[in-house]
C-alpha cells in the first residue's frame, strides 16, 4: 500500500534559508528515501508570489517523493494537518531595535503560529524553530500550544553543533566523522556554549586531544559562538544553507534516530537536569530514541563548564522574563 504522504510546512519558506531548504525535503532527504512528503508553504502576503516562484522550480524537479505543493499566508490554513512544522520565517533585527523590541515583533508572529499548530496539527506534529531568537521563538509558540506535547516543540542548535565539530577537526587534524559527542549547551546566541571535554575523538575527549585550554576558551568557544555573525560580515546575509543543513539534520534524527555511540545537540524544553530551569528551550547533548530526544544524564560539569552553561542559560531566563513582561507566554 502506498505510504501517506507526511505533511511538512515551512514557515519563511520564499526567504534564503527555505530556498536551501524546499529542494532538501522534496527530494527526502528530511525524512529519509520511502517517504513522500506533501509541503505547506506559509509567506506573508508580499511574498507569496516569490514562493510561487518556488513551488514552479520544485515542480520543474519532478521529485519522485514530492506529492503536492500548497501555498498559503494564513497560519491556521498553513498548519492544518502538517506533521512537521519548520518555523523559520522571523522578523530580523533592524537599525535601532533593541532586544525587547525584537522579541516584542517576533511574538507577533510565533503567537498565531503557536495558536494556529495547537488548533490544526497532526496528533504528532514536530516543531523545529530556526527563527532567532530561536530558543524563545519556540517558548512562546509553545505556550499558545496547550494542546500539543510541550516537548515537541524545539529549537536548532544543530548549526552551532556542526560548526563545532568542523572547528575541531581542522584543529586536530582529523575528519570529522572522527569525532563523537559534542556539545552545545544553552542559547543559539553569542553566550552558547560549545563543549569538548565530553568529546570523543579516537580513544580521548575532546579536550586532552586539544591539550590547549587557551585554544579551547579565546578561538574555539568565541569561533563557534560568533560564527553567525561572522558570515553575515562576510557574506552579507545570514548562513542560509548551512542553517537548512542543520535543520534537515535535526529533523532526520528526531525522526529516525541519533547513531548509537554518538550524540547531538538540541535545544528542547528543560527537565531540570544540569540546573536548567524546567521548560526553558535550552541546548542540550541529546539522542533521539523511539522519535523522541532524551538529555543524555549523568555528565560530569567542571567549573569551567558551569560557569558557561550558567551564563547562557541566564540570558534564556531574562529572555523568558521579557517576554512575560509583554504578555506572550
Ligand atoms: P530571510 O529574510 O531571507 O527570509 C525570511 C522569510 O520569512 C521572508 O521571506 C519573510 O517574508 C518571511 N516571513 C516573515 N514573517 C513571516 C510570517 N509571519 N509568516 C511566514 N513567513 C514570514 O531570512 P533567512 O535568511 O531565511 O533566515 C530566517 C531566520 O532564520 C532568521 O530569523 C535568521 O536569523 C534565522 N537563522 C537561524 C539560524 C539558527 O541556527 N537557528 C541560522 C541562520 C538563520
Ligand atoms: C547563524 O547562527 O548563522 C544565525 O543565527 C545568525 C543570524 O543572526 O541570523
Amino acid at each position: 500500500m502506498a505510504q501517506v504522504p507526511v505533511n511538512v510546512t515551512v514557515t519563511g519558506a520564499a526567504g534564503q534559508i527555505g530556498y536551501a531548504l524546499l529542494f532538501r525535503i522534496a527530494s527526502g532527504q528530511l525524512l529519509g528515501p520511502d517517504t513522500p512528503v506533501k509541503l505547506r508553504l506559509l509567506e506573508i502576503p508580499q511574498a507569496v508570489k516569490a514562493a510561487e516562484g518556488t513551488a514552479m522550480e520544485l515542480d520543474d524537479c519532478a521529485f519522485p517523493l514530492l506529492k503536492g505543493i500548497d501555498i498559503f499566508d494564513d497560519a491556521r490554513q498553513a498548519f492544518d494537518g502538517v506533521n512537521i512544522a519548520l518555523l523559520v520565517g522571523a522578523r530580523p533585527r533592524t537599525k535601532g531595535m533593541e532586544r525587547g523590541d525584537l522579541l516584542e515583533a517576533n511574538g507577533g508572529i510565533f503567537k498565531p503560529q503557536g495558536e494556529a499548530i495547537n488548533a490544526g496539527a497532526a496528533d504528532d506534529v514536530r516543531v523545529l524553530v530556526v527563527g532567532n531568537p530561536a530558543n524563545t521563538n519556540a517558548l512562546i509558540a509553545q505556550a499558545h500550544a496547550p494542546d500539543v506535547p510541550a516537548e515537541r516543540f524545539t529549537a536548532m542548535t544543530r548549526l552551532d553543533h556542526n560548526r563545532a565539530l568542523t572547528q575541531l577537526a581542522k584543529k586536530l587534524g582529523v575528519d570529522v566523522t572522527e569525532i563523537k559527542k559534542m556539545t552545545i549547551w544553552g542559547n543559539h546566541s553569542a553566550t552558547q556554549y560549545p563543549d569538548i571535554f565530553h568529546a570523543e575523538v579516537n580513544g580521548t575527549t575532546g579536550a586532552k586531544a586539544v591539550n590547549d585550554e587557551a585554544w579551547v576558551r579565546d578561538e574555539f568557544i568565541p569561533t563557534v559562538a560568533k560564527r553567525g555573525a561572522a558570515i553575515i560580515e562576510a557574506r552579507g546575509a545570514s548562513s542560509a544553507a548551512s542553517a537548512a543543513n542543520a535543520a534537515i539534520d535535526h529533523v532526520y534524527d528526531w525522526v529516525n534516530g541519533t547513531p548509537e555511540g554518538d550524540w547531538t545537540s538540541a535545544a528542547i524544553p528543560s527537565d531540570g537536569s544540569y540546573g536548567v530551569p524546567e521548560g526553558l528551550i535550552s541546548s542540550f547533548p541529546v539522542v533521539s530514541r523511539g522519535g523522541r530526544w532524551e538529555i543524555v544524564p549523568d555528565l560530569e560539569i567542571d567549573a569551567f563548564s558551569r560557569e558557561r552553561i550558567d551564563a547562557s542559560v541566564q540570558e534564556l531566563s531574562e529572555e523568558r522574563e521579557a517576554v512575560r513582561k509583554l504578555g506572550l507566554l
